[in-house]
């Protein structure tokens, strides 16, 4: 349903309400939510996704104030809530007994996060609830910017799909947690390290792959096509299609297309900005395309650059 329509969103937050499911879109991916105060709501979110019950959900809320219910907020975090929400950060904290062990998958602290999306925020304000909501795709697929891609995997799984068009920022929350000694990233995301360590200062890095993740971000595969995706250097010979193979090609910018099969551009003028948009929409029209194997051109490593290439070395791995 159109998510301009103010009688999907009452819809859409009954269900919410009576313990059902609705995908939704934020400002990074659709989620798939339901109220994070009722766990059998919640556990409906890890079967539809077939998601392990040991990765924690984000809770969604409308404003800071709704935050503060359901997670125990240092006072370092004022700054950061003022300069980034609404919008693409998400802070880890100690939670607080509103949120029942499901949706933290057992662990004391819980992930929030008031996202810049004027459905989402309606959608939370008409059910009158936090909304737990992990990206809604199938877990360990790409993450779906676009209303059709939740369709595709989840059309007779969820209650309602709200409909709200493209997201503009194209990749998750950055993850910050604000239970150790310092801030720690834990998911690169659409709040760059740039952004954070102008407030913060210095920013501790916990992305780093693992087996045992705090966050399936960090799960050495992740976000991942079904065709083999390879990152390749400039001018890696391997990139050539072999004779009759299909190659799939993901490039930053314009290049001559040369025998590949499909090619994916995720920004004319190789904006990082633009490109992070498009990023999983591309990946999932290059795993369409019946190729063989899908290659990528590693794009710059600042700003957003940074949580493209976290998304496509897990694609990759
Ligand atoms: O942009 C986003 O964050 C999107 C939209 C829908 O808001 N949501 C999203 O959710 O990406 P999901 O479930 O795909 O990723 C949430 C991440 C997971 O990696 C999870 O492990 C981490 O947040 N997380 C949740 N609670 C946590 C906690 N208490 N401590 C550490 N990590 C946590
Ligand atoms: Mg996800």
């Amino acid at each position: 349903m159109n998510a301009d329509d103010p009688l999907a969103i009452k819809e859409a937050a009954e269900i919410i309400r009576a313990g059902g499911l609705v995908a939704f879109p934020t400002e990074t991916v659709y989620g798939l939510g339901a109220d994070a105060c009722n766990p059998l709501a919640a556990a409906r979110i890890f079967e539809v996704k077939q998601r392990p019950s040991l990765d924690p959900l984000i809770a969604h809320v409308a404003d800071r104030e709704s935050a503060a219910r359901f997670g125990n907020f240092p006072k370092s975090a004022d700054v950061l809530m003022r300069k980034f929400w609404p919008g693409p950060l998400t802070l880890v904290v100690p939670k607080t007994d509103l949120i029942p062990p499901i949706v933290t998958a057992g662990l004391e602290t819980v992930a929030i996060r008031v996202p810049a999306h004027p459905a989402a925020l309606n959608l939370i304000r008409a059910a009158g609830v936090a909304i737990a909501a992990p990206s809604a795709n199938q877990f360990g697929y790409v993450s779906p910017t676009e209303a059709r891609h939740v369709a595709d995997q989840f059309c007779d799984k969820v209650d309602l799909i709200l409909d709200g068009g493209r997201c503009a920022v194209g990749v998750e929350s950055t993850i910050l947690s604000l239970v150790g000694p310092r801030p720690a990233i834990l998911r690169f995301g659409g709040v760059t390290v740039e952004e954070l360590t102008a407030v913060l200062g210095a920013v501790e890095n916990l992305t780093a792959p693992s087996k045992r993740p705090n966050a399936p971000g960090q799960l050495t595969r992740h976000y991942a096509t079904r065709t083999r995706l390879q990152i390749l250097d400039e001018h890696q010979k391997e990139a050539m299609p072999l004779k009759g193979e299909r190659v799939g090609l993901l490039t930053l910018f314009p290049r001559n297309p040369g025998p590949f099969a499909a090619v994916e551009v995720l920004s004319p003028t190789g904006n990082l900005r633009e490109a992070a948009a498009n990023l999983f929409s591309a990946l999932r029209r290059l795993d369409d395309a019946g190729c063989d194997r899908l290659v990528a051109y590693p794009v710059p490593e600042s700003g957003l650059g940074v949580a493209i290439m976290d998304r496509l070395r897990r694609c990759s791995a």
